[in-house]
């Protein structure tokens, strides 16, 4: 089988298995008050049993469909190698956590250090962001493109953060975004903040501190769909996240400055 195709499965086969894992997101979001039991990983980090019940849902289904690749989660841990799948299993955790219906479920590829398919699924919207390297990007199977928004006056920016950082550089970058004129937002997602920027339906998503599991797939998706990244998927990013800046191309230079990057 040639490299393209062996993608090509990949690509289907993430999306397959986004969705299966998203409804049983959806399943266990709608039943929350039986089954849901809030434990937290470290101060506003929640864990939930459905977490961990999405990541190893998700760990068999590629094992089963490519037993050579590697597979790491954002709760189980796991390998990088050459080929590898990075999964966050629900993206969004906070939200889903407290009743809120804007979480989903993340899951990217990279081989030999490239990010190579990119899917992101919104189970209660029923939304499946998709992108392989070189193939565009989807909505729902249909191509999506970021906006046109030039001007940071006019542009709507989300600004993500966690308590892996102190909050005064969020603070700071806050203030300098405010001070360009952006309408500032935070959803609690950075995957589905990310995607949204690949649909045009906001213009940045910027954050100091992210996680690889989180923005794995989501900037294949934004990069397919004409936007800019920075360099998330370094080496050390695998092991200690990077700065996360995602938007349209124009308001690049802005944003880099803006955030020191
Ligand atoms: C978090 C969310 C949040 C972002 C944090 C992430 P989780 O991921 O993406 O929007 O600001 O940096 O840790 O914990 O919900 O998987």
């Amino acid at each position: 089988m040639s490299g393209q195709d062996s993608m090509q499965l990949r690509y289907l086969a993430a999306c397959a298995i986004a969705q299966e894992a998203g409804n049983l997101i959806r399943r266990r979001f709608l039943a929350r008050d039986e089954v849901l039991k809030l434990t937290f990983k470290g101060p506003q980090d929640y864990l939930t049993e459905t977490d961990s019940e999405v990541e190893k849902l998700i760990a068999k289904r590629l094992a089963e469909a490519f037993p050579g690749d590697g597979f790491f989660g954002e709760e189980g841990g796991g390998a990088y190698g050459t080929n590898t799948w990075i999964v966050d299993p629900i993206d969004g955790t906070a939200d889903f956590a407290r009743g809120v219906a804007h979480f989903c479920v993340s899951i990217g590829f990279m081989s030999q250090g490239l990010a190579q398919v990119g899917v992101v699924y919104d189970p209660m919207a029923g939304e499946l962001f998709a992108a392989q390297r070189g193939g565009g990007a989807t909505l729902n199977g249909k191509p999506i493109r970021v906006s046109g928004i030039d001007d940071p006056a006019k542009s709507v920016v989300e600004l993500g953060w966690s308590s892996r950082l102190p909050f005064e550089p969020y603070h700071e970058l806050s203030a300098r975004i405010h001070g360009l004129g952006a309408g500032v937002k935070r959803c609690g997602s950075a995957a589905l903040g990310m995607v949204a920027v690949a649909a045009g339906r906001q213009d940045a998503y910027v954050e100091l501190h992210l996680n690889a599991w989180d923005g794995a797939a989501a900037v294949l998706i934004v990069q397919e769909a004409g936007g800019w990244t920075n360099d998330f998927l370094t080496p050390e990013c695998l092991t200690r996240g990077n700065p996360i800046l995602a938007c349209t191309p124009a308001l690049r230079e802005v944003l880099v400055q803006a955030m020191g990057i």
